[in-house]
């Protein structure tokens, strides 16, 4: 695969805040991409996906780092070119409130033809038909207003606004998470059904382990900003590394028998329940440590007080970023 669609390196995001200090909501994360290839990033709520996203396709702001399209640095514009802005859209978590309540389907689809000044006016028309028909709805379609469709149809529609104008890369931000499972399910085979025939690339960011690890080729864990596993899907789910995937999988998968796994492990707060952050950078060392067990079971080592761990890699494509990386020998307490 040409691993050259996607190059997100040392990408910095800190917001700052009235009478608080500074957050740093993404903090010095690598990412590549390939043509054609699935990233899912998955991470408790607060831990910086949507800000990666964001950042990613240009409507948030990097304090550092570059973000590279297809060759193109786009970080280093203030404001996109469109003709590169298109190469990357974004569909979000609710299709109700990205599409306008008074625009029919068919000029919601066709609205960002327009505004990239792509095709004449009259083969709109036809392309609009083509795309609708690509995800799954037709010209019956095209006539209705928002409201008078279904959930599932309505990301469909969103889905196809952002196809329109034929872009590269498609980040998904949380875009089945309000939908039914059975609908959630149509949309992720629509996802992949379009990936395969467009060789798109996508980032899927989800709360929902068990979601990503059917689209997904690979796999990037955010904690506090920062990506602490990353590999290829069926390695980092089959056998976790890092403390906290392990305690984000064993709260929504059930323990492998051999993968001594224990059945839950408990953070200090209930993941993805979380409360804003107060403190986001601990005075050095690993941001995971207060829910670490793994360093419970080393002494409460120093080097996790003092040290903040790279990601290394621990075998093929599969790195995580933790000072004791021998998952296997060191369990928590409850573990088999
Ligand atoms: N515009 C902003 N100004 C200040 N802080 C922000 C802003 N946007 C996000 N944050 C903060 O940055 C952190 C990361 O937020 P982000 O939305 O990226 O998390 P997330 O992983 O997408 O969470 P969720 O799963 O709940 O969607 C949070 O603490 C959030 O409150
Ligand atoms: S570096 Fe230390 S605190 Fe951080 S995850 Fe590894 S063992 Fe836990
Ligand atoms: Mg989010």
């Amino acid at each position: 695969m040409d691993p050259s669609l996607l190059r997100v390196e040392d990408l910095t995001v800190r917001f700052s805040r009235r009478g608080m200090p500074e957050l740093t909501a993404v903090k010095a994360v690598n990412l590549e991409l390939a043509q054609g290839e699935a990233l899912g990033v998955v991470g408790e709520s607060g831990s910086g996906k949507s800000t990666l996203a964001r950042a990613i396709v240009s409507i948030q702001r990097l304090t550092s780092g570059t973000v590279e399209i297809d060759g193109h640095d786009l970080s280093r514009y203030k404001r996109v070119p469109l003709h590169l802005r298109r190469k990357v859209q974004m569909v979000f978590q609710d299709p109700a409130s990205s599409l306008d309540p008074r625009q029919r389907v068919g000029s919601a689809v066709e609205e960002p033809l327009t505004v990239h000044s792509l095709l004449e006016r009259s083969e709109r028309k036809a392309r609009v038909a083509e795309i609708l028909q690509m995800v799954g709805l037709n010209e019956h379609h095209a006539a209705r207003f928002p409201h008078e469709l279904s959930g599932g149809q309505r990301q469909r529609v969103a889905i196809a606004r952002a196809l329109a104008v034929s872009p590269q890369l498609i980040v998904c931000d949380e875009a089945v998470s309000a939908l039914d499972v059975s609908v959630q399910a149509q949309i992720i085979n629509l996802l992949i059904k379009l990936q395969d025939q467009l060789g798109l690339g996508l980032i899927f960011i989800a709360h929902d382990l068990t979601v990503v690890r059917h689209l997904a080729h690979r796999v990037a864990v955010m904690h506090q900003g920062r990506i602490v596993e990353t590999g290829p899907t069926a390695q980092v789910y089959d056998h976790p590394q890092h403390p906290y995937t392990m305690a984000l999988l064993s709260a929504v998968l059930p323990a492998h028998p051999d993968d001594r796994l224990p059945d839950r492990i408990m953070l200090n707060a209930d993941v993805g329940e979380l409360d804003e952050p107060t403190e986001r950078t601990p005075i050095g060392g690993c941001a995971f440590r207060s829910s670490c067990w793994r360093w419970k079971e080393n002494g409460e080592h120093a080097i996790c007080a003092t040290t903040e761990p790279q990601l290394d890699e621990i075998s093929a494509h599969h790195l995580h970023a933790c000072h004791f990386p021998t998952a296997k020998a060191i369990l928590p307490a409850g573990g088999q």
